[in-house]
């Protein structure tokens, strides 16, 4: 079954505890922290105090996606709060072998995301250093955009490079009830969902759909 990382962007901000101890009882597999800076993407969101504030909430993954300029410096203080993945930007490391090797040091998962604009094949070099692939649907910032199908293809790519490897797939942006299964299809191990979850009256029965997506075809 697909993984589900619900992403606390679209939760209230004004309830946070209890929107984590909520979308834990609902079922979610991960809990997706987007971290961004104004730099690397035109927008902020919060930083390592807010999750060290939530770990002792829940057990769910904390599944971590920075969208930072120079993550370098920040991969202690995210592995300090309680990350247990995490995510950087291909397109946004000086030397991403190395950021790679340093966040496996500190005992995490490491991810890497790319852009829509991104080739797949720029990760080809890393493949054996990653544990997990995070392909964007809509260009990073902001939660509630539209899902762009133009990826579906790439997604395809990743799978077949991916293959025989111990990698993840994992897809961000505009996932909902109605592109999930071409996701799944495509080869994505775990759904990243932001608006279609919180925007919802029930969140166990919108995890539940996502999670049963695939196939149908
Ligand atoms: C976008 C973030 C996403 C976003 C997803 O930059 O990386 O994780 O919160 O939100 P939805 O599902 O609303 O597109
Ligand atoms: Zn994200």
């Amino acid at each position: 079954m697909t993984l589900i990382s619900p992403s606390l962007l679209a939760a209230d901000f004004g309830n946070l505890q209890k929107e984590v101890l909520a979308i834990d009882k609902a079922g979610a597999d991960w809990l997706h922290l987007d971290i961004m800076d104004g730099h690397f993407v035109p927008n902020l969101t919060f930083g390592p105090q807010v999750i060290r504030t939530l770990r002792p909430l829940t057990k769910l993954v904390f599944d971590t996606h920075l969208m930072v300029e120079g993550p370098e410096e920040m991969l202690k203080w995210f592995a300090d709060a309680g990350s247990d993945i995490i995510t950087v930007h291909f397109e946004a490391c000086k030397n991403l072998a190395q950021t790679l090797k340093e966040i496996k040091k500190l005992g995490k998962k490491a991810g890497v995301s790319l852009r829509p604009q991104t080739n797949e094949k720029v990760l080809e070099p890393f493949l054996d250093d990653i544990d997990l692939i995070l392909v964007m649907t809509v260009n990073p910032g902001f939660g509630g955009q539209a899902f762009m199908s133009e990826q579906l293809n790439k997604l395809a790519k990743i799978k077949k490079m991916v293959e025989g490897k111990d990698i993840l797939i994992e897809v961000d942006g505009g996932i909902n009830a109605s592109n999930a299964d071409l996701c799944v299809n495509a080869g994505a191990d775990a759904l990243v969902a932001g608006s279609y979850i919180f925007k919802s009256d029930n969140y166990a029965s919108a995890i539940y759909t996502l999670k049963n997506s695939g196939e149908k075809l």
